[in-house]
């Protein structure tokens, strides 16, 4: 499975949302994740996140995320469609350290 990871939080693009062929994201305040349940494995979203937030399990970096993803993908909305990033996603990108601005 692919995994949502750090850079996600307070940028939430939703390009990979766009691409996934399953619609396995799930959306939650200022982060997204991915089923593991659900998605197949194909990594196109891998490259389309402007943030670089997402990793293949076996990814070192994707690692302290993998519970994460399970865990909230199980209780957030399901998303399907790209909207607009958040208001401060460029400023955020590219910031180090976000994993406890995390909204759950
Ligand atoms: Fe969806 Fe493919 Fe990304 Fe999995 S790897 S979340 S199936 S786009
Ligand atoms: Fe997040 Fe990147 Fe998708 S910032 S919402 S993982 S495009």
């Amino acid at each position: 499975t692919y995994v949502v990871t750090e850079n996600c939080i307070r940028c939430k693009f939703t390009d990979c949302v766009e691409v996934c062929p399953v619609d396995c994201f799930y959306a939650g305040e200022n982060f997204l994740v991915i089923n593991p349940d659900e998605c197949i494995d194909c990594g196109v979203c891998e490259p389309e996140c402007p943030a670089e937030a997402i990793f293949p399990d076996s990814d070192n970096r994707a690692a302290p995320w993998i519970e994460i993803n399970a865990k909230y993908s199980t209780q957030w909305p399901n998303m399907t469609r790209k909207i607009d990033a958040m208001p401060d996603a460029e400023e955020w990108k590219d910031k180090p350290d976000k994993a406890a601005m995390l909204s759950e």
